[in-house]
């Protein structure tokens, strides 16, 4: 997730943006930049403008740091940003600010039409100097200047009628000093209104030692930014009276967006990372999806074979269902940790699919060199652009999911959904077997889930009467059928790793072979069972959970009549056909998990003994 910061006042620009950066770090970023111009500090606004400077560089801060110490930028009016690679890998070209003519631009989010823009560009005579889509942007605005826009906030208007997506975006010229203008539509921003001085920001942190007296920007403003505050509009000039509001969170908060964890902030930030994730690649026109331009030759295609470790790997057993289900293609599904020491038999026929947030676990790095080496083809679905497992792969998909700090994987488990769900439909079309009535159904299925998930989560609230009553089991069950098996299997992994409850997936099926034995009054059993194929079965297992006096929470459709009078608890999500009920079985284990792990006093960002990433050997 990118960091913008602005400045427009009387103090020098340099300092207060790289401060403002500095407490914007936790977002996470592979390169960072700014772009300062005039008037220079203490000079009064009217006099001549000083020349923009743009200092960009790859990895930290302190490299940045660096280089301006040396040089160092003068002016009073500046944008700065840290880059987490979304389009095009991590590089000192790839930084921004972008600078076209007297423009530059940073940018937070996606470009959907970019390639479709960059070629009208690129016809029109104009040269591109990095892989970003938001070098687009600074080109369209400087077109916009050229062609006789009257203000830069009209520029930023008239470029922005031709962009689709997600976008934050802060844009300064040298032609037209004292001002910064912004624009948001799904990527946030905010405007800190200062004495004499005006900031922006993605998040109040980033100013808050200045100002607390904020303006949050809505869909499709577009901010004109002075010194002396900030005249909103929307994207046709029809101005906008936005009231600002004070914050009071303190710092510590403030970066967590006023959670107190990132874990449940990131739990929160689901939907977004899967309307990210979808964005432009999912295609309804054509009922199809887009693997960022990998194409898997079919014809020659025997199987798929999902790698990848702990949450990555459930992931891929729900993957596992859905790439089978469109493509009629064998998938296997194997632990990287096993799969790189079996002699696994794997060739040139076979598409492997290797999962990891980090893009960096050890195990699964090396099972991509195996694979490679046998002549399999791989695919890297992963939300670290550039990491080592996206290098090691023919192609990869990435997750936008932005950084997940939290060591409990939660958005980039469903994220990993969404991306699996586009190969299986990439697929399926190709193979021919999802025929274009089924993949329209799926794709406008698969497009309504951020929807459903924020409707759920905001229905199952915060569950801290839950967690006291179950805060001191010394055993969990978790039972699922189908593609809710694997989220068994998660739900167990997440109680175990931040609550440090034992705990246990079962497919439910499989009780009555033994696991049955363990079920008394002190072991809670979650049960998943939304309408489905599986639904009658899985109330027939509940039942024998209930005879041996188990508790028994369910997870169950909304508007489930029947199940309330069997069980102790119900959690309950929207209706989802079987296929993606995962993105949202998922949820309630994930903040039941939270809550206990909060309940029993535990760091439930940093639980005991674990890391994010498995980088070692
Ligand atoms: O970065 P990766 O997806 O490769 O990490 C794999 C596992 O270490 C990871 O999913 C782990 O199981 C999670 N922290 C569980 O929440």
């Amino acid at each position: 997730m990118c960091g913008i910061v602005g400045y427009v006042g009387s103090r020098e620009a340099t300092p207060l943006l790289i401060s403002g950066l500095r407490k914007l770090e936790y977002r996470g970023y592979d390169s960072a930049g700014l772009a300062v111009t005039g008037p220079g500090s203490g000079l009064a606004s009217g006099s001549d403008p000083a020349p923009m400077q743009v200092v960009r560089c790859r990895g930290k801060l302190a490299g940045l740091e660096a280089l301006v110490e040396r040089e160092p930028p003068r002016g009073s009016v500046g944008i700065g940003h840290t880059r987490w690679a979304t389009h095009g890998r991590p590089s000192e070209a790839n930084a921004h600010p972008h600078r076209v003519g007297p423009i530059a631009v940073v940018h937070n989010g996606i470009i959907e039409n970019y390639l479709a823009l960059r070629a009208r560009l690129e016809v029109a005579g104009r040269r591109f100097s990095s892989e970003t889509d938001t070098e687009i942007v600074a080109h369209l605005i400087d077109e916009a200047l050229g062609e006789g826009a009257k203000s830069l906030a009209e520029a930023v208007r008239v470029a922005l009628r031709q962009v689709h997506g997600a976008y934050a975006l802060a844009v300064v010229s040298e032609k037209h000093p004292g001002q910064i203008v912004a624009a948001k539509v799904a990527s946030p921003l905010v405007i800190g209104l200062g004495r004499g001085e005006t900031f922006l920001a993605s998040d109040v942190p980033a100013f808050l030692e200045h100002t607390r007296e904020v303006i949050f920007l809505d869909e499709g403003d577009i901010a004109e930014i002075t010194a002396d505050g900030a005249k909103l509009t929307d994207i046709e000039g029809k101005p906008i009276i936005r009231a600002s509001k004070t914050i009071t969170w303190d710092a510590a908060q403030a970066e967590k967006g006023g959670y107190p964890h990132f874990m449940l902030k990131e739990i929160h930030e689901q939907p977004r990372a899967i309307a990210d994730t979808l964005r432009a690649r999912l295609r309804l026109e054509t009922s199809d999806a887009d693997l960022e331009g990998f194409e898997v030759n079919v014809r020659s295609l025997r199987r798929v074979v999902l790698i990848a470790c702990g949450t990555s790997y459930h992931a891929g057993l729900v993957g596992k269902f859905l790439i089978e289900s469109a493509s009629r293609v064998p998938c296997e599904v194997d632990l990287a940790s096993e799969f790189r020491y079996r002699d696994p038999v794997v060739g040139p026929d076979d598409l492997i699919i290797a999962i990891s947030q980090s893009g960096e676990t050890a195990d699964t790095l090396a099972a991509v060199k195996e694979a490679r080496s046998r002549g399999s083809q791989v695919l890297a679905i992963s939300n670290v652009v550039d990491s080592a497992i996206p290098r090691a792969s023919q192609g990869a998909l990435y997750t936008h999911a932005g950084p997940e700090i939290g060591v409990a994987s939660t958005k980039c488990f469903t994220a990993q959904l969404a991306a699996l769900a586009l190969v299986a439909i990439h697929l399926g079309r190709r193979t021919g077997t999802l025929a274009s009535d089924a993949a329209k159904r799926m794709v406008e299925e698969l497009a309504g889930i951020p929807t459903k998930m924020a409707e759920a989560l905001e229905a199952l609230g915060d569950m801290k009467e839950l967690a006291a009553q179950y805060r001191d089991a010394r055993d969990f069950l978790f039972l699922g059928r189908g593609t809710n098996y694997p989220i068994a299997l998660e739900g167990a992994l997440k109680l175990k790793e931040i609550s440090y409850i034992h705990a246990e997936g079962y497919a439910a099926g499989e009780m009555k072979h033994g696991p049955i034995a363990l079920v008394d009054d002190g072991v809670p059993v979650v049960v998943l069972a939304p309408r489905g194929p599986g639904y009658e079965k899985v109330l027939s297992n509940l039942a024998e959970v209930r005879a041996r006096n188990g508790h028994v929470i369910a997870v169950a459709t909304k508007g489930d009549k029947q199940i309330g009078g069997l069980c102790d608890r119900v959690l309950t999500i929207p209706d989802a056909p079987p296929l993606l009920q995962p993105f949202l079985t998922v949820l309630p284990l994930q903040i039941m998990s939270y809550a206990i792990a909060l309940a029993k006093g535990n760091d439930v960002d940093q639980p005991r003994n674990l890391a994010k990433s498995v980088t070692v050997e």
